[in-house]
């Protein structure tokens, strides 16, 4: 019984470190993308209910929380880290200048976080018009963080 609790023991320990060991560059790019993905979804969510594609207008809160709650949990220092830019793989948008320009880079993203504020506030508040503005405004940091940090797609 000791014996087998010994390799047990060893055996999770092992597993652990490979754990810690296992994050790749690849990995992380894909995890970068898919908080992006997340972000644009929620985005969807809320335009399909603004353009009247559907009216499930009582989506529109939880899913403007949502991008703020995504967009002002990124780790730039974790989600971004050095090399993983497109020197070191083929699968990344990311352009160089995010770990040349790191402070310009932030402030995007602080600037986004502040308009996805903006977007809980008027999506609380239930003006439709307003929420459209602030989703306008809030898409427009997304693109000018693009513009600047994000590979054009051919
Ligand atoms: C501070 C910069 C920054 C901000 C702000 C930002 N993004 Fe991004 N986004 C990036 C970068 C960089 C990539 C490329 C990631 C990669 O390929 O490594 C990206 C990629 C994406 C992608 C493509 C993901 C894929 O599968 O390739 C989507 C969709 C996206 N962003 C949506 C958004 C939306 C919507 C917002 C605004 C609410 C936003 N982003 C705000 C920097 C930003």
């Amino acid at each position: 019984m000791i014996k087998i609790i010994f390799i047990l023991a060893l055996f999770l320990s092992s597993f652990i470190g490979q754990v810690a060991y296992a994050e790749n560059t690849e990995d992380v790019i894909k995890y970068r993308k898919n908080i992006m993905k997340a972000i644009g979804s929620h985005i969807s969510i809320i335009a399909a209910n603004l353009k009247g594609k559907v009216s499930i207008n009582e989506d529109i809160l939880p899913h403007s929380k949502s991008i703020l709650l995504t967009l002002s949990s990124i780790n730039i220092n974790k989600t971004f880290p050095e090399n993983s830019g497109p020197n070191n793989s083929n699968n990344t948008q990311s352009l160089e200048n995010i770990w040349t320009e790191k402070d310009l880079f932030s402030n995007a993203m602080k600037d986004s976080v502040s308009k996805a504020e903006n977007l809980v506030i008027a999506a609380e508040s239930g003006d439709k018009k307003n929420i459209a503005k602030s989703l306008g405004a809030l898409g427009k940091t997304c693109g000018s963080c693009h513009n600047k940090f994000r590979k054009k797609k051919n």
